[in-house]
């Protein structure tokens, strides 16, 4: 009896398999797949499911690390988790350049993988880890739950050198902006969406004093200069003191639409913030978002979902890393 409705079943798959490949002719192919651990380590994603939950708890912040990893990562050539590696001897880290200034918190990605590994030794991706705890981080910071493939391995090696050119820099013009997302599929409304992430976390003084010193930005609503003045008080920050201003005074736990009325309002913090808010082609856009939430939620899942396929490594390409920080070693 069992085997054959699960005979049926199989069936229906392969069925609905084929009806899908048809309908996607044309689509990229990522090779990523739903629930791809089902049969190699059932309880992968609920694993980093409570996890998530767990360290949320304790770390609240933690969770603008997981969502700004999955930009950080898959957004430079592909999802493969390079930007987690150390550096070593031969090649400088992802985390150490610039465009990663305050990046925090890999260690509570660490914490996921040794009690994913705990239960499926060497089974689960680093790069799948990465993405799934943005996802799950999302949904612990009030925003969508969605969807997302898996199936990725982990590269072998460190994109530094290739950072700039992926990542815009937090003074980039908009046309740079949407040319760099453009080229990995990502729309205006995509890019507009996932911006909406500068609705949570902080940002530090040293990517804010041009904007202060000498002259204030008259870009920069005078309500909102007093307090950025009193976060940072010397044009050149001390690298030691942790000085920083939140993105979104308002709601700073919370990914929801406040950051479109704040860069309406001009408070956006870095300067692509603000010309999001101005640029006429990413405009509109800001304004739908600011009235909607739920449109915010809706493009910022497809865009999130884009990202999150950008370029995998799958099959027998790149490894499952046994931690996160480092290369196997090959014997
Ligand atoms: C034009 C594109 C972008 C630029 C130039 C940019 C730049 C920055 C900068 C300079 C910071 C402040 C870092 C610090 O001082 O600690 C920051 C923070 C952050 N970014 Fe972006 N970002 C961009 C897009 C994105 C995207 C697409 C996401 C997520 C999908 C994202 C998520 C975040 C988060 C969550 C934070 C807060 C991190 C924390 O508090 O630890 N950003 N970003
Ligand atoms: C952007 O800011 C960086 C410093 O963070 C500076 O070196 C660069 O010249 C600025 N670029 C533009 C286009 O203003």
């Amino acid at each position: 009896m069992g085997s054959s409705w699960g005979l049926l079943f199989l069936g229906f798959l392969s069925l609905t398999a084929v009806a899908l490949g048809e309908d996607e002719v044309g689509a990229k192919h990522s090779g990523l797949v739903m629930d791809f651990y089902k049969e190699s380590c059932p309880q992968a994603e609920e694993i980093i499911r409570e996890q998530v939950k767990l360290l949320y708890k304790r770390h609240k912040n933690t969770a603008f690390s997981w969502l700004r990893n999955i930009f950080h990562d898959c957004a430079v050539q592909s999802c493969d988790a390079s930007l987690l590696l150390d550096s070593t001897r031969r090649s400088l880290s992802e985390k150490e350049m610039d465009r990663s200034f305050g990046m925090r918190n890999f260690r509570y990605l660490d914490t996921i993988k040794e009690a994913v590994e705990r239960e499926c030794p060497g089974v689960v991706s680093c790069a799948d880890i990465l993405v799934l705890s943005a996802r799950d981080g999302i949904v612990a910071l009030g925003g969508p739950y969605i969807p997302l493939k898996t199936g990725r391995k982990d590269g072998r090696r460190s994109r530094a050198d290739l950072l700039e050119q992926y990542l815009p820099d937090h003074n980039e013009s908009i046309s740079s902006v949407l040319d760099k997302f453009s080229a990995i599929g990502i729309d205006t409304p995509g890019v507009v969406a996932l911006l909406g992430s500068h609705s949570v976390g902080r940002t530090h003084c040293v990517k804010l004093v041009h904007r202060l010193y000498p002259d204030v930005d008259p870009d920069l609503n005078p309500d909102h200069v007093p307090h950025m003045l009193k976060k940072c008080p010397d044009p050149i920050p001390d690298p030691k003191a942790v000085q920083y201003v939140r993105n979104d005074r308002g709601t700073p736990m919370k990914l929801d639409n406040n950051y479109y009325r704040n860069i309406l309002d001009n408070k956006g913090l870095l300067q692509v913030d603000h010309q999001l808010a101005y640029d006429k082609r990413t405009r509109p856009f800001v304004k739908k978002m600011a009235k909607s939430q739920d449109y915010f939620f809706k493009e910022f899942s497809r865009a999130i979902a884009v990202l999150s396929e950008n370029n995998p490594l799958t099959g027998d390409q790149g490894e499952i890393r046994k931690q996160c920080n480092a290369v196997n070693k090959l014997h």
